[in-house]
């Protein structure tokens, strides 16, 4: 599945550019929100959050990249979110805000920055539906991809398939035509893609090779 991340769109069209996503291969539309604490830089809230679904046809993917993230559970799932990743470092009490985003009726995702083991979150895989491996530090689109990621993949997919676990992997940050096919390889099922997708000539066809890859 490909997620298209917004953060790398149009930000003064972004209903041209969402339909675009609507009428692509793309399975979701990933919103990142940063709060410019977590990571140092700051994005959108919730009342853009709100405008994309309006138009959004797909699944919004959103990525919080934010401190304290159970503070704001409940205001995404009202702003439209169908899946909602917190991230491992800002989350004191993981284990309450995967089972409060659950039962708040959407899919409950971890997010590991490159440093955090992917062996942390083998407590917690019957409690979540995605985990999310950041390729890059947290922060900003168009950073080069780390290739370590691709050892996270395959503990990380061992580690699920010996749980006989439900747990999507999603890989986030530098993901291009140049590791898609390598990563789904090595085990992910979600494709972020930022500035492969939206510095691309003709975005739509780019969503397409990467779902072929
Ligand atoms: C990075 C964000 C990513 C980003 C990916 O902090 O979480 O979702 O938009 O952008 P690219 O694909 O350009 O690295
Ligand atoms: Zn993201």
């Amino acid at each position: 599945m490909i997620a298209p991340s917004i953060l790398s769109a149009d930000f003064a069209n972004l209903e041209r550019d969402v339909r675009m996503l609507n009428g692509s291969d793309a399975a979701w539309i990933h919103v990142d929100i940063m709060d410019g604490v977590f990571v140092p830089n700051l994005s959108f809230g919730l009342p853009v959050t709100e405008a994309i679904k309006r138009h959004a046809t797909k699944p919004l993917d959103v990525h919080l990249m934010i401190v304290q993230p159970e503070r704001y559970l409940e205001d995404f799932k009202k702003a439209g979110a169908d899946v909602l990743t917190v991230h491992y470092e800002a989350s004191t009490h993981l284990h309450r805000s995967l089972q409060q985003i659950r039962a708040l009726g959407m899919k409950a995702g971890v997010a590991l920055n490159p440093h955090t083991p992917v062996d942390l979150v083998a407590d917690v895989l019957g409690d979540l539906d995605l985990v999310c491996l950041m390729s890059v530090n947290p922060g900003f689109g168009g950073q080069a991809f780390i290739p370590q990621t691709f050892k996270k993949v395959e503990r990380l997919r061992r580690m699920i398939d010996d749980a006989h676990a439900k747990v999507l992997i999603e890989i986030d940050g530098g993901v291009g035509l140049a590791n898609a096919a390598d990563l789904k390889k090595a085990g992910a099922d979600v494709l972020v893609a930022g500035n492969a997708v939206f510095k691309a000539s003709d975005p739509a066809a780019t969503i397409r090779q990467l779902n072929e890859a």
